[in-house]
């Protein structure tokens, strides 16, 4: 593999403009576009105005460019069939294309919690007690609920947006709560809902990427920071900030979680003929000194990656398209022994209302830190504008979590819009390890 790669990868986000700018890095790389990208991204690439979920636009863009390797940044296109979709048309024209991203088959892990429940039954892979409710069903439900302390975890199956998971302290609460559900809360994403046993632990996120064959790298792990407000208080967002790694993922768990969840998810995979080419994103709680599985998801995580891929010195690109083509040659990549934190600045009110089209001005390449775009756009002045709730994250290397958190933190003092607002605890609760 001495030819360079023409490389197209799909979304918007903080977590697309953190694998654009390591991409971007890779002698390898040929030309690059970002569909549809942001106000950062251009700095990598080449924006295309195509929605990841268009896939006739995105094949056409293929074919255009001469496309070698499509990267998925999300899962939506994943769960819908971007990858047959996209090796029909590649076929049909004798194209060799790889993709980055599993089947459906593969993306039904975070396409139906049901679905991964199952599977993680299936392979004795440790998982909160459960029970799938549907419409017909509701009284099982209801016993189920019983049986369970609270708080009640209710999720829907299907996508939603992130918004499908509901903890309510409440037995009626959540009993009613089941009803609305199945009642479409959710619409058709919620006609199945997976009740769960609460779990109490510490959360952390774990990337693996794997060639369909049993072969796998595992990138270095990370915490993310969901909750708006600081102290982990407030609503749910996409992610405020996120801490690579964080000190709760030591050698001893990562060694179980290897052993227990990502060997025995990736021979389930095999056993049941899924052909996994991509990243799988084990969601976990440590319990105790225990790993859980609390989800799936067939792609890397948002705003992890930004704190993620700093950390990784290997050449990603070659990596990823071995995985593409089922002979990962890599069995581990080389890390940066510091710690990077990456703070996410977002839009004053976001995850409620929010306002967009605001300007953004400031140092956006600061010295000391890497600032990744995520809801960003240029006006046809050349302006940078707000184009979403989570705005951008600012990353950086420290010799411990808080000393890259206060670069952080002064990077983003260097940048302003109206309402900019970011969480000033990213790491903190985990500075007692
Ligand atoms: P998800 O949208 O699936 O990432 O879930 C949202 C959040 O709900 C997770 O990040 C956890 O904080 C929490 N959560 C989900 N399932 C459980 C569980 N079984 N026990 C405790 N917390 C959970
Ligand atoms: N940071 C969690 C996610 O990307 O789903």
């Amino acid at each position: 593999m001495n030819d360079r790669l023409n490389v197209l990868l799909l979304g918007s986000g903080g977590r697309e403009a953190a694998i654009a700018w390591k991409l971007s890095q890779s002698p390898l790389m040929g030309k690059f576009f970002i569909a549809p990208g942001n106000a950062g991204t251009s700095a990598y690439g080449t924006n295309l105005d195509i929605r990841p979920t268009d896939f006739d636009a995105v094949y056409a863009a293929v074919a255009e460019h001469g496309i070698d390797l499509v990267v998925a940044g999300n899962e939506d296109p994943l769960v819908k069939g971007l990858r047959e979709q996209l090796e029909a048309k590649a076929a049909a024209e004798n194209r060799r294309l790889l993709i980055v991203g599993p089947g459906a088959a593969g993306a039904a892990l975070e396409g139906s919690k049901d679905f991964a429940k199952q599977f993680m039954g299936r392979y004795d892979i440790p998982t909160a007690r459960h029970l799938t409710v549907t419409a017909g069903t509701v009284a099982e439900g209801d016993a189920f609920l019983e049986s369970l302390k609270a708080p009640y975890v209710l999720k829907a199956d299907g996508l939603a947006a992130g918004k499908g998971v509901l903890i309510i302290d409440n037995l009626d609460e959540a009993k009613a709560s089941l009803r609305e559900m199945l009642a479409g809360q959710f619409g058709a994403a919620s006609a199945k809902v997976v009740i769960e046993e609460f779990l109490t632990g510490i959360e952390c996120s774990v990337f693996v990427l794997t060639d369909g064959k049993g072969r796998y790298v595992v990138l270095p792990p990370a915490k993310d920071y969901k909750r708006v407000g600081e102290g982990d208080t407030g609503l749910n967002t996409g992610g405020m900030g996120s801490v690579c790694p964080p000190p709760i993922a030591d050698d001893e768990f990562m060694r179980k979680v290897d052993e227990r969840v990502i060997r025995r998810t990736l021979d389930g995979l095999i056993s049941e003929n899924i052909d996994y080419r991509g990243f799988i994103f084990l969601g976990l709680i440590r319990c105790g000194d225990e790993p859980y599985v609390i989800e799936y998801n067939v792609r890397m995580g948002d705003p992890e990656t930004e704190s993620v891929m700093p950390r990784i010195v290997s050449d990603l690109l070659p990596v990823l398209v071995e995985a593409a083509e089922g002979e990962l040659r890599h069995d581990s990549l080389e890390t940066d022994p510091r710690t990077a934190v990456a703070v996410m600045a977002v839009s004053g009110g976001y995850p409620e209302a929010y306002r967009k089209g605001l300007e953004i001005t400031g140092e956006l390449a600061p010295a000391e830190s890497l600032v990744f775009h995520a809801g960003t756009r240029l006006d046809a002045e050349g302006r940078i504008l707000t184009d979403g709730g989570r705005v951008l994250a600012a990353v950086s290397y420290g010799d411990s979590i808080s000393d890259a958190a206060e670069k952080s933190y002064r990077a983003l003092a260097g940048i302003n819009f109206d309402g900019m607002y970011f969480r000033r605890d990213i790491g903190q609760d985990l500075l007692k390890f």
